[in-house]
């Protein structure tokens, strides 16, 4: 269809004697993006046409057909044969209708029977966020199974913890990655929750406030596997809260994707030299021939600013609008659509960076020698002759500033030196080993060796039944 006239008698029928003018084809026409929804529009028009039939509100002969015909076009929109590349329906729901209308003649004037675009919509933004979830949930689980593997490969190396991004305490390398699979586990949860609560089938609410037929709304909420029908028609074409919902999961995971890059982009730094990042994961400079840059994670990091910026777009689109449907709703689609898109790069980003770079072991020995990381354990060794916690973190902080008057770091010395500045500190030649410290933190949710070693034994009981 190229000429404006030609849309007489189309979707909006006979009152309109032209098509709309170019400025609100321009700013109104979605089927460039919501093409997107094409194959789980046409699942709900399928069980739509089938429910329609077998209630007698249109001739069982024509319900066949149609569903014929859009289970064809369902097979074709898979295998990629039929896209409306060239077409210029205004958006996908009224392509679908055209395309079934043209094949199998007059029986698909009826398909819209007891049905609007606003329920319909509703429908199949929800199916296609449903199975697009799976892959988003699939890529968590391979960055999980990313990071766990590196736990494993750098068993027994101990590096600072930082707060404040000052060394604190020493901790187990593997401590600090098992931490980041434990938040994408909220992520994965907080998706569970999106889908459980987005599990009701919007098909016949109609426009707004149902439909005069008599619709079989559980048989098509089972036949598209919703839990239930929705409760509400106007709640139904109105809300997006879903969507909203399902974007807050995603930014807060590409938050947290945000801070492994960073973690990741430190670790590589001239500074830390923690981590080698493979060729595979990092790019050269065009001028300087010794970088070895962290690109991907970097992109990584920087893309997390689109994925909150889609979320707050969405947010804000909603608030004030009237109920019920308002066509201020169609901007919900194109953020949700880029955040998975941009979600299937960054989780694979992540965990190819994990998988193709290696930990310095060397590296993290050297971090220890600053930072006065065994302050803290000795001030609990000292408690441990009883001395009360504030007196003993008062003799450390002592002997901190001697060392620092001699320019030197705690790590450097031994009983013998501690005893002279303070008879208490006789005994304290245990306190003063990194590994030791670590594993003195053997309680649930403590970095000690053997804590660190059942977390792994943990995450790869879990991941082993979901990779499977
Ligand atoms: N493309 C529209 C959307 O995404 C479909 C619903 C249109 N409904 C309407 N009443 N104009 O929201």
């Amino acid at each position: 269809m190229s000429n404006a006239d030609d849309k007489r008698g189309g979707l909006w029928g006979a009152r309109f004697d032209g098509g709309p003018g170019d400025a609100l084809r321009w700013i109104g026409d979605s089927l460039i993006f919501d093409e997107r929804l094409a194959e789980h529009d046409l699942i709900g028009c399928i069980a739509h046409v089938r429910m329609l039939g077998a209630q007698g509100i249109i001739p069982k002969g024509d319900a066949r057909k149609i569903g014929a015909e859009l289970k064809r076009m369902l097979r074709e929109v898979i295998k990629g044969e039929l896209r409306p590349i060239d077409d210029d329906d205004e958006d996908v729901h009224g392509w679908i209708e055209r395309v079934l209308t043209e094949r199998v003649g007059e029986a698909g004037a009826r398909l819209h029977t007891a049905r609007s675009r606003n329920d319909q919509v509703a429908t199949a933004f929800r199916l296609y966020l449903r199975s697009e979830t799976q892959l988003v949930l699939g890529e968590i689980d391979e960055l999980q199974d990313a990071l766990v593997d590196q736990a494993e490969n750098v068993r027994g190396v101990v590096v600072p913890a930082y707060t404040h991004l000052q060394r604190g305490q020493p901790v187990l390398l593997g401590h600090h990655l098992l931490a980041y699979a434990e938040m994408l586990e909220r992520d994965r949860g907080r998706f569970g929750d999106q889908l459980r609560r987005m599990d009701e089938c919007p098909l016949g609410s109609g426009a707004a406030t149902g439909v005069p037929y008599p619709v079989d709304r559980d048989g098509v909420a089972e036949e598209l596997g919703f839990a239930r029908p929705t409760a509400n028609s106007m709640d139904t074409v109105a809300d997006r809260d879903f969507a909203a919902e399902w974007l807050s999961a995603a930014a807060i995971l590409s938050v947290h994707l945000s801070r492994l890059a960073e973690d990741v982009c430190l670790w590589a730094s001239s500074e830390w030299r923690l981590l080698r990042l493979g060729d595979e994961v990092s790019t050269g400079s065009s001028i300087m021939p010794q970088k070895r840059n962290p690109d991907g994670a970097e992109l990584v990091r920087g893309k997390t600013g689109r994925v909150v910026g889609h979320l707050t777009a969405l947010l804000t689109t909603m608030k004030g609008l009237p109920l019920t449907y308002n066509r201020d709703l169609q901007e919900d689609k194109e953020g949700v659509f880029d955040t998975i898109d941009t979600l299937l790069d960054t989780l694979p980003m992540m965990t190819a960076t994990l998988a193709y770079s290696t930990f310095d072991a060397d590296a993290a020995a050297r971090l220890l020698e600053g930072g006065h990381l065994l302050a803290t354990e000795l001030a609990d060794f000292l408690v441990g002759k009883g001395v009360p916690f504030r007196h003993a973190h008062e003799a450390v902080g002592d002997v901190i500033r001697r060392c620092e008057e001699r320019g030197l770091d705690l790590s450097q010395l031994d009983e013998s030196d501690l005893i002279a500045l303070h008879p208490r500190f006789e005994g304290c030649a245990g306190a003063l080993d990194f590994r030791a410290a670590v594993d003195r933190r053997d309680h649930v949710g403590g970095t000690a060796s053997k804590r660190v070693a059942q977390q792994i034994r943990r995450w790869r009981r879990r991941l082993a039944k979901r990779l499977a």
